[in-house]
């Protein structure tokens, strides 16, 4: 089988959830049992973990009998935005078997759920498998994104594994894929174990408790059996009933996979003859000891991904209680909010504030500080509008917002020291004050607020101040609104979900008079330290993505101020109006449908675009269509570290906003020759152009000297000395508001 090379565009994953399962030993639907302190089920941790390591669609395996109560459950997700179907698992399959045993009731196991879920993947591109009754944690789904962007060759699938020892319960024994490991770390071979659990006694020797099986089943790393002391050691069973002993390091496998499509037909093609055996009623057809069948027969290949962070699930009813208390810490800890899906869509996300993070009743507050951040955008430049993804992140520079709650419905501040003092009221027309107007950004944020139906009694009295450079391209603006958002709504103590508020908000600041999309309130208010934002559109949603450590962002103005509602206004509001004249007369529905297609599709149409439109708006819609698909490989780039590939995405953007978006100018592409030049490994505009600054990505060790080459080629000669600029930025958490 050839290896899968690391497609150019690889497809995002669909993660395929097994929730078909009877929950013998737990009882009753244990796939639905709410235990997060919202209500949570673990599935839905699941769906919410996976969706922020990028798994953009869900499929899951439910039996027909409780399609239904799954549905009416799990509303809340599709409200939400996730994009969840469900594929029922019968015992009956038109092409696997058309008619099942007379006496079968038992389905037919994971390995079959997983081609009962087959048509309802996309036809290309991985996808991961995961049981609904187990918690993963965030990183096993990121070590999965990562490494299905770029397996090793010939590896078709790919396993999470938990040392053994973490994943045992205190309430009884459990079962687990037992993971021996090649010398190039791949699957040697699973056996699955049963009856888990700690060896508690003192040391003996191994005579009786080796598996005497053709598998031997002395799983993982471990040293022989013989020399593991018995507190380090697993004992359990094997299916045929042959005792076993582990080391309790070994590698087990918890039901975590990822795949690639030719794995289904191979899947296929064992379940057929799984059936010509005749199975017995009980007998299952089981995913991991196909995959290790497939293995050891030579027809693929199989990476681990090992994961340290905590694996929990529910085996017994007494693993709840310790799951719960898990996921509270979790939750108090800032992991997860109480409420996963309250990221939705309507009135219902604007609530009443309550109750403090501690669960105490809040008093009316009398003063707080907002802050909110700046942003750079990595990649993905004057596409938010046409609906595309981009990848910004958010600065470790803000606007703060320190008030004092006032009786009035007013709004009263003092002018830092370029802009005067100004005031308005929240119960009457909220006009603008003429162009240009700092206050603009803040009676953008009030009257956004109203306009979504939130009541704004209490008015604010107080100072704006802060660090992110203004009108410098890093988006100060958007800040300055988000920030006055939050501070009305604190001081009105109501709360809108982050994601509502950033799209209200883009909607909102449309009142300065740029018809801007909605990145920067996004990057704003949902910022995440050490991590890029992936933020797609209609509906809004962000994923963090992380950033490797050791390469540094230099943030470089081009000392022009590009001001939304000045000069830049009418320049950006024209790229925008051809941008949807281009589709428009292109006859296309949407700009993802263009940028999604594969290879000849994509090809095609631009072809098309090349000989329908004129000169312009053709060099308009190239460079939205290409730097679309750079996002997505800007994304994989980054997920699998690959930051020479990002640095060239990002010199290709620039290129392509200078020749065919024409936002570039004599001094942005002055910072970006100096930079690469000094030895960065990528250079760009960001933002949206018309003067503004430049990002350079560079290793951490040439970052000094793309700063000094900076400040003697480009800042000097312009009589700019001294070391504000340029700098460089860190990812940074998002906006918020305190007491
Ligand atoms: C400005 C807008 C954003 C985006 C960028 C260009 O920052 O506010 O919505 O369009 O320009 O990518």
């Amino acid at each position: 089988m050839r290896g899968a090379e690391p497609a150019a565009r690889p497809e995002r994953p669909t993660l395929v959830i097994l929730a078909a399962g009877r929950s013998t030993r737990f009882g009753r639907a244990k796939q639905l049992e709410p235990v997060g302190p919202g209500g949570a089920s673990l599935l839905e941790y699941a769906v919410y973990d996976a969706m922020r390591a990028g798994f953009p669609r869900f499929v899951l395996v439910v039996r027909e009998s409780q399609r239904d109560e799954f549905e009416a459950r799990l509303a809340p997700l599709r409200t939400a935005g996730v994009g969840l179907s469900f594929a029922c698992q019968r015992l009956a399959h038109a092409d696997l078997v058309p008619l099942p045993p007379s006496g079968r009731v038992r389905p037919w196991g994971t390995g079959f759920a997983v081609l009962a879920a087959a048509a309802a993947l996309p036809r290309r591109g991985p996808f991961a498998v995961c049981n609904a009754d187990d918690f993963y944690g965030r990183a096993a789904y990121e070590n999965l994104t990562r490494a299905l962007a770029a397996p090793p060759p010939e590896v078709r699938a790919l396993t999470v594994t938990y040392p053994l020892a973490d994943t045992l319960s205190g309430s009884g024994g459990v079962s687990r894929g037992l993971c021996e490991v090649q010398s190039d770390g791949t699957l040697r071979r699973m056996t699955e174990g049963l009856d888990l659990h700690l060896e508690r006694h003192v040391p003996r020797p191994m005579s009786g408790a080796k598996s005497t099986g053709a598998r031997p089943a002395v799983a993982g790393h471990a040293a022989g059996p013989e020399s593991t002391a018995a507190a380090s050691a697993v004992v359990g069973r094997t299916a045929a009933g042959m005792p076993l002993r582990v080391g309790a390091d070994s590698q087990a496998c918890l039901g975590l996979w990822g795949f690639y499509p030719e794995v289904l037909p191979l899947l296929a093609e064992r379940f057929r003859a799984f059936i010509a055996g005749d199975p017995g009623d009980d007998e299952e057809f089981y995913l991991s000891e196909t995959v290790s069948d497939l293995v050891e027969d030579g027809r693929m290949r199989c990476g681990l991904l090992p994961t340290e962070e905590g694996w929990m699930g529910i085996t017994f009813p007494g693993d709840r209680a310790e799951v719960a208390a898990s996921l509270r810490e979790l939750t108090e800890a800032g992991v997860y909010p109480a409420d996963l899906w309250t990221r939705s869509v309507g009135p219902a996300s604007v609530r009443r504030r309550t109750e403090t993070p501690h669960g105490r009743r809040s008093r009316a507050p009398s003063r707080g500080v907002a802050t909110a951040p700046g942003r750079i955008n990595l990649i993905g430049e004057h596409i938010d509008y046409n609906g595309l993804p981009v990848l910004p992140m958010a600065l470790d520079r803000d606007v703060r917002f320190t008030f004092e709650v006032l009786r009035e419905p007013a709004v009263e501040l003092d002018g830092a020291a370029a802009h005067g003092p100004f005031a308005f009221r929240l119960d009457r027309p909220i006009e603008p004050a003429p162009q240009g107007h700092w206050s603009n950004y803040v009676r953008a944020a009030a009257r956004g607020l109203l306009d979504h139906g939130v009541e704004l009694k209490r008015g604010i009295g107080g100072t704006v101040a802060g660090t992110v450079p203004v009108a410098e391209g890093l988006s100060s603006s958007s800040a300055l609104v988000v920030a006055s958002a939050l501070a009305l709504l604190h001081a009105n103590e109501m709360e809108v979900d982050a994601l509502e508020l950033a799209a209200l908000l883009a909607r909102a600041e449309r009142f300065v008079g740029v018809r801007g999309g909605g990145m920067d309130q996004a990057a704003s208010l949902c910022g995440a330290k050490g991590h890029a934002l992936r933020i797609d559109f209609d509906p809004l949603r962000v994923t963090i993505v992380p950033v490797p450590e050791g390469w540094r962002w230099v943030v470089a103005s081009s000392l022009a101020r590009a001001e939304k509602a000045g000069a830049a206004r009418e320049a950006y509001n024209t790229r925008r109006s051809q941008c949807t004249e281009a589709i428009e007369r292109l006859g296309r529905a949407s700009w993802l449908e263009v940028v999604d297609a594969d290879e000849a599709e994509f090809a095609s149409v631009m072809e098309r675009a090349r000989r329908a439109l004129p000169p312009t708006l053709w060099r308009r819609f190239r460079h939205v269509a290409r730097e679309g698909r750079r996002v997505t490989e800007a994304e994989a780039a980054l997920r699998r570290a690959d930051m020479a590939a990002f640095g060239r995405l990002m010199n290709a953007s620039h290129a392509s906003l200078r020749d065919d978006f024409g936002v570039s100018t004599a001094a942005l592409d002055e910072i970006v020759d100096v930079a690469l030049d000094a030895g960065a490994a990528g250079a760009r505009l960001t933002g949206a152009g018309f003067g503004g600054s430049a990002i350079a990505l560079c290793r951490a060790s040439v970052s000094d000297g793309v700063i000094a080459a900076l400040r003697d080629r480009f800042y000097a000669p312009r009589g700019v000395v001294g070391d504000r600029l340029p700098f460089v930025a860190t990812p940074s958490n998002g906006a918020t508001v305190t007491s």
